[in-house]
C-alpha cells in the first residue's frame, strides 16, 4: 500500500457532507485497504464556521472554499454544497489545481455536465457523481460501465422520494394532494418549499443525467419535458384503480422506435399494478431499465438521506482514489451517439382522459369522432351519468402527444363537453 495519503477536501458539511466525513473516519482502514492508500481529510469548507460539527477537527474547517481548492496538494475534492454557484466555479478550480472531483450535485450536472466533463478531460482528472441520481442506488456506474456493451432503450424511474411518498399516501389512504403533502412535510420528507420536488424540477435534472448516460447523447435540462404532480386528485387515483393501475411521478428516457432520436420527460403517469415500479412505496426510489440484451433490470433503494447518499459518494471516492493510485482516470463523458432529442409532441404513449359531458344522446359519438379525426384510436370508454351531466373516461391506444393535444383542444370546443377533468399518460405496459 502507498503510504502517502490521498488528500481529500470536503466542500459542504451538511446532511450529506457530515455523513461522508463520519464514514471516512470510521471506515478509514477499510477505505485505505480498498483504495491502496490512506485517505486524509485535508479541509472542510462550510458557510457557518462556528456550528458544532461532531467528529470534525475544527482546525480543518474554513469558510474560504476557493482557497481550499487552490491549495494545489489535493487529490480529491468532494462537492456536497449543492446549487449552481459557487459549486460550479469551485469544481472548475479544483480541476485546474490538480484534483479529481466527486459531486452529488444533480442541478449542476444536469445544467453544465458537458462543460464540467470537458474541464475534467482537459486536466486529465475524474468527475464522478453517482450520488446525483437516486441517492444510494447504484445507477450511474451500472449504466456507464456494466451496460456499456448493451443498448439501452428505455429508462423509467421513480427518482424523487418526496413525490413518491405523497402519491403513495394518496393511493393508500384516499387523501387529497394537500393533505398528503402536509403529512410529508410534518415527517420531514418534504421541504418547507416543496416546489423543486412537486413540480418535477428535481426529477427533470435526474432525467437529463440518466438520458445522457443511457443514450450516449448530451441531454440538457431544457430538453426534458416537465409536468409536476400537484394536479393529481383522489378522483384520478379512483380511475387508476378501476383500470388496475396506480399513479407515479415518472422520469422517462426513451429511444424512439426507429432508434433515430431520444426523448426525456417527467410527469405523473398511470402504471399497471403488475409493473415492478407500482410496488415502490413511501419515499423509496427505483429505476427500471430496458435494454436489448439484458432485458429488464430494476434498481431499487433509498434515493436520499445523509448516510445513503454518502454511501454513493464514498463509492465514488474509492473509485477515484484507486484511479489516482493507479495513475489513471475512469470513463469520462460518452456523448458520441449525439442523437437528436425530440420534443414532447413526438412522444408516443397511451392516454387516460376524463371528460365532463352533457348526459344526452349522441355525445359519445361526437367525442369518438373527434378522436378519430385526430388519428387517436380509442381502446376503452366508460360512462357514468347523473342529473343531466355525465363523466366519460376514454383510454386510448398509443398515439403521439401532438395528436392527443390536438384532440383535447377540439374536445374543449364541443358544446357537449363541459370540461376536461384530467389527462394522464399510461406507461409501463
Ligand atoms: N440530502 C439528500 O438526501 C441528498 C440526496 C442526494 C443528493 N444530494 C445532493 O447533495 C448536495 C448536498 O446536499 P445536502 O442535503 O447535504 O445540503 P445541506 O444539508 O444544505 O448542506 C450544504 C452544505 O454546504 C455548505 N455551504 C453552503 N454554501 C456554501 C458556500 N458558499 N461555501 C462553503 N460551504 C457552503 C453548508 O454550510 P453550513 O453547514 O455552514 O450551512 C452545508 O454544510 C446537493 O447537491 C444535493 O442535491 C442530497
Amino acid at each position: 500500500m502507498r503510504t502517502r495519503p490521498l488528500k481529500v477536501a470536503l466542500l459542504g458539511c451538511g446532511v450529506v457532507g457530515s455523513e461522508v466525513a463520519r464514514i471516512m473516519t470510521t471506515h478509514a482502514d477499510d477505505l485505505a485497504a480498498r483504495i491502496g492508500a490512506p485517505v486524509e481529510l485535508a479541509g472542510v469548507a462550510v458557510r457557518r464556521p462556528d456550528k458544532v460539527r461532531e467528529g470534525i477537527d475544527p482546525a480543518l474547517v474554513t469558510t474560504d472554499a476557493t482557497a481550499l481548492v487552490k491549495r494545489g496538494d489535493l487529490d480529491i475534492v468532494v462537492e456536497v454544497i449543492g446549487g449552481i454557484e459557487p459549486a460550479r466555479t469551485l469544481i472548475a478550480t479544483a480541476f485546474e489545481h490538480g484534483a479529481s472531483v466527486v459531486s452529488a450535485n444533480k442541478a449542476l450536472l444536469a445544467q453544465d455536465g458537458a462543460a464540467l466533463h470537458a474541464a475534467a478531460g482537459e486536466h486529465g482528472k475524474d468527475l464522478y457523481y453517482e450520488a446525483a441520481v437516486a441517492g444510494a442506488i447504484p445507477l450511474i456506474r451500472p449504466l456507464r460501465e456494466s451496460l456499456a456493451g448493451d443498448k439501452v432503450n428505455r429508462v423509467l424511474g421513480i427518482v424523487n422520494g418526496t413525490t413518491n411518498f405523497i402519491l403513495d399516501k394518496m393511493d393508500t389512504t384516499g387523501a387529497g394532494y394537500q393533505e398528503a403533502l402536509d403529512e410529508a412535510t410534518a415527517l420531514g420528507y418534504a421541504e418547507a418549499d416543496p416546489t423543486a420536488d412537486v413540480e418535477g424540477f428535481d426529477a427533470a435534472a435526474k432525467a437529463a443525467i440518466l438520458a445522457g448516460i443511457a443514450f450516449h447523447t448530451r441531454v440538457r435540462l431544457d430538453d426534458v419535458y416537465r409536468e409536476g404532480m400537484t394536479e393529481v386528485t383522489a378522483a384520478d387515483f379512483a380511475s387508476a384503480k378501476e383500470m388496475g393501475c396506480t399513479i407515479k411521478l415518472l422520469a422517462i428516457c426513451e429511444r424512439a422506435e426507429d432508434g433515430a432520436s431520444v426523448t426525456a420527460r417527467v410527469h405523473p403517469a398511470m402504471i399497471p399494478l403488475s409493473h415492478p415500479l407500482a410496488s415502490v412505496r413511501g419515499a423509496y426510489n427505483a429505476v427500471f431499465v430496458e435494454s436489448d440484451a439484458a432485458g429488464q433490470l430494476m434498481f431499487y433503494g433509498p434515493g436520499a438521506g445523509g448516510a445513503p447518499t454518502a454511501s454513493a459518494v464514498l463509492g465514488d471516492l474509492v473509485a477515484v482514489g484507486r484511479n489516482r493510485v493507479g495513475g489513471t482516470t475512469g470513463p469520462g463523458e460518452s456523448a458520441y451517439a449525439a442523437l437528436p432529442v425530440s420534443s414532447m409532441g413526438e412522444v408516443v404513449t397511451r392516454y387516460h382522459i376524463s371528460l365532463d359531458v352533457a348526459d344526452k344522446p349522441g355525445v359519445l359519438a361526437q367525442v369518438a369522432t373527434v378522436f378519430a379525426e385526430h388519428g387517436v384510436s380509442i381502446d376503452t370508454v366508460r360512462q357514468q351519468g347523473k342529473d343531466g351531466e355525465a363523466s366519460l373516461v376514454v383510454v386510448t391506444h398509443r398515439a403521439s402527444d401532438a395528436a392527443l393535444g390536438g384532440t383535447v383542444e377540439a374536445l374543449r370546443k364541443l358544446d357537449t363537453v363541459r370540461g376536461v377533468a384530467s389527462i394522464m399518460r399510461v406507461e409501463g405496459e
